[in-house]
């Protein structure tokens, strides 16, 4: 890793036109993260003083989804997309006296990673500028790396290249790294006489030659230089990025029953021999714990699973739902905002919000905390040991004491002392033979009918 202190500026500023869509390029999703959030936490590994983001179509929205994710965000605006040294000099009122090194990354690449970016950092002990390359399957409109040797002469924009240059598949990524003030230095002196009128970052490379500095290439797996410009091509990187997610799982030891249908986001943390069974679907912010069981077809996200817990089949784990060790969750039941403390259950066709659930407590089926009043919410607590019959509705705000139980149906409008039963049911009276009298009368009146 680089001893010198690091800058990131990250390029948002483009439009992405070939998206067609209203959102902003740069938040389209992978692993359900922003497209800018991969870059920046691939970038993590730098441990950067400052990040800059450079912003202009859609910066207002831009800058709030992404600040969402990370608070230590600053946000340059580039109002005209005039190119890419253009794009970075938006960042020179920030980090113009930076001393240390910038690392300029785009928000619509988001697969370069933490090695790649460190490798970068090591070549800048003896190159004053370091830009990633990597070998083009098809070079088409990169700009090609010209190079003598282990040193690299300067970078040829396709559309300004000659047929020899255009021969070279070593190409540009976009990832330069160089010390703050070399790197705003040479940008003021990049000027846009060039096919496309543009003020092109990649120049900066044969001004540091011409300077007597010296440039080199770290090369890296074209698949890390990937940048999205169509909802194709964003569908191929989120299968890429799931592919990437289920090997992890797989070689941490975690057991994926069919892997192909593990849907993982960027965050998604599971523990060595976690058990995720089929088509399981994971949001942001999930952790489940080594040796915990997730069934097949479950929804989980914002949730911390805890060891020995067993979740689903077929069971959604909303924000704020803790399960504590060996807690079971079963088919048909939603938690939300809620914790089964050790040992719990709500094993079927319930939803449970805004609640605390007791140690061994068991809810049973169809049983509803009744948490919304339409205009706010409200706890519900169940004490250790509670036994929740069937259908129980809790109108919350409500306590259930520990050891406590409901009868089936009950609707519980006020708290139960510990050790109590609650029961608010009509009491049952059985008509001697009336079930019998009244299919007669109705048969009846039904063969009358069809006579
Ligand atoms: C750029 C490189 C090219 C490289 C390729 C890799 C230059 C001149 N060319 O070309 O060598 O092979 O990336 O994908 O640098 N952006 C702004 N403001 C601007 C212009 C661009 O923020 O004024 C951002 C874009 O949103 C994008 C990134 O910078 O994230 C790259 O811009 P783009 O126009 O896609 O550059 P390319 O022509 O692809
Ligand atoms: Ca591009």
């Amino acid at each position: 890793m680089s001893s010198k202190p690091v800058a990131l500026i990250l390029l948002a500023a483009g439009q992405g036109s070939r998206m067609n869509s209203d959102l902003p390029k740069v938040l389209h999703q992978i692993g359900a993260a922003p497209l800018a959030i991969h870059a920046l936490r691939a970038a993590s590994v730098l441990e950067p003083e400052k990040t800059v983001v450079v912003t202009g179509h859609g910066a207002d929205q831009v800058e709030k989804v992404l600040a969402k994710h990370d608070d230590q965000l600053t946000f340059a605006r580039q109002t005209e997309q005039n190119g890419t040294a253009h794009a970075v000099d938006q960042a020179r009122d920030v980090l113009g006296d930076f001393e240390g090194d910038v690392v300029v990354l785009y928000g619509d690449t988001p697969f370069v990673s933490g090695d790649t970016l460190e490798r970068m950092a090591e070549a800048r002990a003896t190159a004053d500028v370091v830009v990633l390359g990597f070998d083009a399957a098809d070079p088409g409109r990169y700009g090609r790396l010209i190079t003598k040797g282990d040193t690299l002469e300067k970078i040829v924009e396709a559309k300004d290249a000659n047929p020899e240059e255009l021969a070279v598949t070593l190409c540009n990524s976009g990832v330069i790294m160089c010390d703050a003030r070399t790197i705003f230095d040479l940008i003021s002196r990049v000027g846009n006489d060039n096919a496309s009128g543009e003020y092109y970052l990649t120049d900066i490379v044969g001004l540091a030659r011409a300077g007597g500095m010296s440039a080199a290439a770290v090369t890296c797996d074209e698949a890390e230089t990937l940048g999205i410009n169509t909802r194709a091509e964003l569908a191929a990187a989120e299968t890429a990025f799931q592919a990437r997610m289920r090997t992890d799982a797989l070689e941490n030891g975690v057991s994926l029953a069919q892997p192909e249908t593990t849907y993982f986001a960027y965050d998604t943390v599971l523990g060595r021999d976690a058990m995720i069974g089929p088509n399981v679907v994971f949001g942001p912010d999930v952790t489940v714990e080594s040796g915990a069981e997730i069934k097949a077809f479950c929804h989980l996200e914002g949730c911390h699973v805890s060891q020995g817990a067993v979740v689903g089949p077929f069971a959604r784990l909303r924000p704020g739902a803790e399960l504590e060790e060996g807690a079971k969750v079963g088919n048909f039941v939603e938690i939300k905002n809620a914790t089964l403390a050790e040992g719990a259950k709500v094993n079927h066709l319930s939803y449970v919000g805004d609640a605390h659930v007791g140690a061994s407590a068991n809810i049973g089926a169809g049983t509803i905390t009744c948490n919304y009043d339409g205009v706010f919410k409200h706890r519900t607590t169940i004490g250790a040991g509670a036994f929740i019959g069937s259908n129980t509705l809790l109108i919350a705000p409500v306590d259930v004491g520990a050891d406590a139980m409901t009868g089936s149906g009950t609707v519980v409008t006020e708290d139960v002392p510990d050790g109590d039963l609650a029961l608010s049911r009509v009491r049952q009276t059985n008509k001697t033979g009336l079930a019998r009298k009244l299919m007669q009368m109705l048969r009846a009146k039904k063969m009358k009918k069809d006579a």
